[in-house]
């Protein structure tokens, strides 16, 4: 099944967001298979960001993701990546449209509260960097409510 690697980034978790954040996914009928509070490593977000290494922004990003404790998370679901990524809103929140949780809730490019797997390899790999092998594996007991 389609996971995707959900995190509230260090701002979202200073302004209080985190239950919002997971409430928009757990109402869409996602589920939650892994979540933890951490402060990650400059070398776990270098390698999270590994294709962002040559843009100028990047020391900024890295520096911008340290300064505190984000909530990583994996959603399991059908279409979670690309329905999550729609969910979060596009990347500049002066873009994203009003509704999704970048739209709602921020306004700079560096400050953008969230982060979504670009597709279902990032999915995958960003999940396993993340949480090793140590996901849930449960079924919802309102499966058939959500799913046809
Ligand atoms: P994520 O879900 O966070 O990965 O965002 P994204 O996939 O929509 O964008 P991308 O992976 O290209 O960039 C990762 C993060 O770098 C963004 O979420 C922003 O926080 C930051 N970022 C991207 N572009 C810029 C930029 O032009 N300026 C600044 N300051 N930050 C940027
Ligand atoms: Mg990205």
């Amino acid at each position: 099944n389609e996971v995707s690697f959900i995190m509230v980034k260090p701002d979202g978790v200073q302004r209080g967001l985190v239950g919002e954040i997971i409430k928009r996914f757990e109402n869409r009928g996602f589920k939650l298979v892994g979540c933890k509070m951490m402060s990650p490593s400059k070398d776990l977000l270098e390698t999270h960001y590994v294709d962002l290494k040559s843009k100028p922004f990047f020391p900024g990003l890295i520096k911008y993701m340290s300064g505190g404790p984000v909530v990583a998370m994996a959603w399991q679901g059908k279409n979670v990546v690309k329905t999550g990524r729609s969910m979060l809103g596009a990347t500049n929140p002066l873009d994203s449209n009003p509704g999704t949780i970048r739209g709602d809730l921020c306004i700079d490019v560096g400050r953008n509260i969230c982060h979504g797997s670009d597709s279902v390899e990032s999915g995958k790999r960003e999940v396993k960097l993340w949480f090793g092998d140590s996901t849930e594996d449960y079924s919802l007991c309102t499966e058939n409510m959500i799913y046809e």
